[in-house]
């Protein structure tokens, strides 16, 4: 398994205070995440290292997880501060493993690298979740069966909605025009299409069929978190008097094979959409997960476990984005490769 480990990932939507306890597999590992008295989440391996028992099946004791089987407790730093069996002594052993993490943005992040690079301030910025001006639905999650990489491919190359997304897009999409940027942590891809005809999705504002020109401006932060830009707005009109929506997609490997998808959607506040944003995040769970993921397990079954790149895959100009995100990702594992 190669993974980008210098970075920050979501392990979740953040829950009700009321849940204080869950496990995600995140990079082949499994890491319980729980809350300490001042609601504070801590990160630990989910293995305790007596018997080996999933530490998610323990229960939270003050600022300490209980391994469910023998009763070891331990810290958020995975150190075993209590033994209650026999006199007490804590084997030097008994420790796990532990991660950086933080709730930020209605998302919790864990760090899985090197513990002295984790900076809050390379969190992505979703700070449009936590903007009063907009009614978001979050809390979308899906399983995917495909490495995280062929998600990126998907969500960079948005020329796949005019063909796999009926209700997004149709086959006027595919003459858009595609305008690049990079920075050192992000790849901005800006997808516009001229008066086309507007996709069932925009209305009742926008008739279907109706003539709009239609922007999907995707961002990419390495390394899989992304946050789409899009709308349709009348022909050869500013976007300021369109339809305009944000939807977060944001991915965390699971396993080589296996990914996390977490996803929202949301409106202005004044926009008419905005009292319908839960039946666009049904909508937008069920596109993705009768569309893309089949696809995408599809695409992934036919490939095995061949890197992309050894299958020497044509490539199309809608592609472009993809492959640098792909290049960039490379150029990160390089260099975790060589630190010490
Ligand atoms: S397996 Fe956890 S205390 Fe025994
Ligand atoms: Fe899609």
């Amino acid at each position: 398994m190669s993974f980008v480990k210098n970075a920050w990932y979501v392990a979740g939507w953040a829950p009700s205070e009321d849940v204080r306890l869950f496990s995600r597999t995140i990079l082949g590992k499994s890491i319980v995440f729980f809350r300490k008295t001042n609601d504070q989440w801590s990160a630990i391996e989910n293995v305790c290292p007596h018997r080996f028992a999933p530490l998610d099946k323990g229960k939270v004791v003050g600022d300490t997880l209980q391994c469910g089987y023998h009763g070891l407790r331990f810290d958020e730093h995975g150190i075993c501060v209590h033994n209650p069996i026999g006199n007490g002594r804590i084997p030097k052993a008994a420790k796990v493993d532990s991660y950086p993490v933080i709730e930020k943005y209605k998302l919790i992040w864990v760090w899985t690298g090197d513990k002295e690079a984790a900076d809050p301030a390379k969190i992505p910025d979703y700070s449009i979740l936590e903007d009063e001006g907009w009614v978001h639905a979050t809390g979308g999650y899906l399983h995917c069966n495909a490495n995280y990489q062929l998600l990126i491919d998907n969500l960079l190359d948005l020329s796949h909605v005019a063909f796999l997304h009926p209700l997004l897009g149709n086959e006027g999409m595919s003459g858009g025009k595609l305008d690049l940027q990079e920075t050192d942590t992000t790849i901005q891809s800006n997808f516009f299409m001229a008066e086309i005809d507007s996709p069932p999705f925009y209305a009742p504002r926008y008739k279907e069929g109706s003539k709009v020109d239609n922007w999907l401006n995707m961002k990419w932060h390495a390394p899989s978190s992304l946050l789409l830009d899009f709308g349709v707005t009348d022909v050869g009109k500013s976007r300021d008097v369109g339809l305009q929506g944000i939807a977060t997609h944001i991915l965390t490997p699971e396993t080589d094979g296996t990914v996390h998808y977490f996803y929202s959607v949301g409106w202005p506040t004044e926009e008419d959409a905005a009292a319908n944003v839960e039946q666009h995040h049904e909508m937008q769970g069920k596109i993705f997960s009768t569309e893309d993921k089949p696809m995408l397990e599809e695409c992934q079954k036919n490939m095995g476990t061949t890197d992309l790149w050894d299958l020497n895959p044509v490539l199309l100009s809608g592609d472009a984005a993809a492959v640098r995100a792909r290049r960039f990702i490379g150029r990160m594992l390089a260099q975790e490769a060589i630190e010490p």
